[in-house]
This record gives C-alpha cells, sequence and structure tokens, in this order.
C-alpha cells in the first residue's frame, strides 16, 4: 500500500509559524513521525509540501494508479480551492482531509471546507498526530 501526504500553503513554516496554534513541532518532524509509524505497517510513503494550488493539483492528477490514499493538509486553501476539490473528485482516490488545529473552534472562514464533500473523512485539532490518525484512517479505508 503507498500512500500520498500533501501538505499546503505555510505547512512549511510549522514549528515557528503561530506555535501557540500549532505547536513546536516541524513538518520535517511531523514526516518523521508518519514514516516510522508506516514503517511499522508495511505502508509505503510519500510527503509533499507546496505553497502553490496548482502544484498541489497536478501532484493529485499524478496520484492516479501510483498511491491508493490521499492524506492532505490543504491548509488555507481547504476554504477556498474549487480547483483542489476538482482534482479529488476528477482522480476518485480515497483522500482524507486532515487539520492540524481544530478549524471549527477558530474563525468562521476556517468552518467551512470545499474539500470535505469530496473526502472520506476528516480529521482535525489533534496537532501532529492528526498526520498519524490520517495515516491510520487511510489504512483502514483500503482495508474494508
Ligand atoms: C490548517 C488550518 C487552516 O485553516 C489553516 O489555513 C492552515 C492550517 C491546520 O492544519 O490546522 O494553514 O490546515
Amino acid at each position: 500500500m503507498k500512500i500520498l501526504f500533501l501538505n499546503g500553503p505555510n505547512l512549511n513554516l510549522l514549528g515557528q509559524r503561530e506555535p501557540e496554534v500549532y505547536g513546536r513541532t516541524t513538518l520535517a518532524d511531523i514526516e518523521a513521525m508518519v514514516r516510522d509509524r508506516a514503517a511499522k505497517q508495511k505502508v509505503e510513503i510519500e510527503f509533499r509540501q507546496s505553497n502553490l494550488e496548482g502544484e498541489l493539483v497536478t501532484w493529485i492528477q499524478e496520484a492516479k494508479g501510483k498511491f491508493d490514499a490521499i492524506v492532505l493538509n490543504a491548509a488555507a486553501y481547504t476554504h477556498t480551492s474549487i480547483a483542489l476539490r476538482d482534482a479529488i473528485s476528477a482522480v476518485g482516490i480515497s483522500t482524507i482531509e486532515i487539520h492540524l488545529s481544530n478549524v471549527h473552534a477558530r474563525e468562521e472562514f476556517r468552518h467551512t471546507s470545499l474539500i470535505a464533500p469530496v473526502c472520506r473523512g476528516v480529521i482535525a485539532g489533534f496537532g501532529a498526530n492528526s498526520y498519524v490518525l490520517g495515516l491510520e484512517a487511510a489504512i483502514i479505508v483500503k482495508a474494508v
């Protein structure tokens, strides 16, 4: 099984960016955590980040036939991107939406996700552990 982890804009700044909201863990730390967990379950992962909407769209398109599931923290594009939503629909790969923060406990504009309706499910509010839970969810979704 192969799972693609995609990270959207500003997530490259994790660790220094609003630590009171996102914690002190860097994206590299999170990747290491997920890799460790995935290796124990004999799951292959690829982990990428981009600040560009179009690049994320292209990566979703290219995932077809190569990955069994996508775990996506689309960051701010969650709330704005019809293009990402359409890409997920187009490839038909099971996608899990994740967030570090509990977006529903934050500003009103973060309560809307344009991608959630085309995702298998949503995990939000568990900090770096949202990624581990995303991995588990992706494995479960492919196993049933
Ligand atoms: C985020 C939540 C988004 O609202 C925000 O724009 C982010 C990070 C999260 O992981 O909590 O950049 O996706």
